[in-house]
């Protein structure tokens, strides 16, 4: 087990510049890093504000946060305050796809999959971890994030936690995710781009320490 020198806590408002800066090196070229820095600072400022937000940043005794991980008891309460914020995300939209026209259509693509999740009433029933990121890699801090994300979304009283992430070319994360005991349960595509599904349900973890 690497040597950890930093403390893992909940995130506060002042994190969020920090947190900015490890998104974009960690997701560089994703589609929220490709929107650009004025969107994402809305996405993180509504996440960080959002009632069922659990977010935690990893802390070196510097005081300088090394990485952290953001998700949300109730993605569908996140996605309807993150979509009433329209009027701050206009510009930085209008922006980002006069920028890059290829950003319309998964623009396009996420609008009309929020819209749908929104309107499914079934798929609030999970807590779902949004993203994970550290500074350097492999030192056991994503670990840590993970684990505490964990602890808090089971005192939180969630029964079960669902990601996705990439299945393809993305060996070592989704090797991160099977050593934490999550479940691959499926696989979803997002404009061409086969994404794992993983959950971890407290049920399964009865007696077993991870
Ligand atoms: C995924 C991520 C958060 C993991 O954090 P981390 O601090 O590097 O992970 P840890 O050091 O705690 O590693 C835990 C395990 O993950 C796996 N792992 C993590 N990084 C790895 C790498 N680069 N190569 C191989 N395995 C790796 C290993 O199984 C490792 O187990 P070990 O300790 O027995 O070797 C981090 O790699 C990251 O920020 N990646 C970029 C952003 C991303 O893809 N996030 C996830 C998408 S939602």
């Amino acid at each position: 087990m690497p040597n950890i020198h930093s403390q893992a806590r909940r995130a506060t408002l002042g994190d969020i510049d920090q947190i900015l800066s490890i998104h974009r090196k960690a997701f560089s070229g994703f589609y929220l890093d490709e929107m650009g820095p004025a969107f994402l600072r809305v996405y993180y400022e509504c996440a960080l504000a959002n009632k069922g937000v659990i977010s935690l940043v990893a802390v070196e005794e510097s005081g300088d946060v090394e990485g952290f991980v953001v998700g949300f008891k109730s993605p569908k309460l996140f996605y309807t305050e993150f979509r009433s914020s329209k009027s701050r995300l206009l510009f930085p939209i209008i922006f980002a796809i006069l920028r890059r026209p290829s950003l319309l259509i998964p623009s396009l693509a996420n609008i009309f999959r929020v819209n749908k999740d929104l309107i499914n009433e079934t798929d609030d029933t999970h807590t779902e971890l949004v993203s994970i990121g550290v500074i350097s890699k492999g030192r056991g801090i994503g670990s840590q994030l993970l684990r505490k994300f964990v602890e808090f979304a089971w005192q939180s009283d969630a029964n079960e936690i669902r990601l996705t992430t990439n299945r393809d070319d993305n060996d070592s994360v989704n090797q991160f995710y099977l050593k934490h005991g999550f479940q691959n349960i499926g696989v979803e595509y997002r404009n061409k781009r086969a994404l794992n599904i993983y959950s971890l349900k407290r049920s399964d973890l009865v007696g077993k320490e991870i």
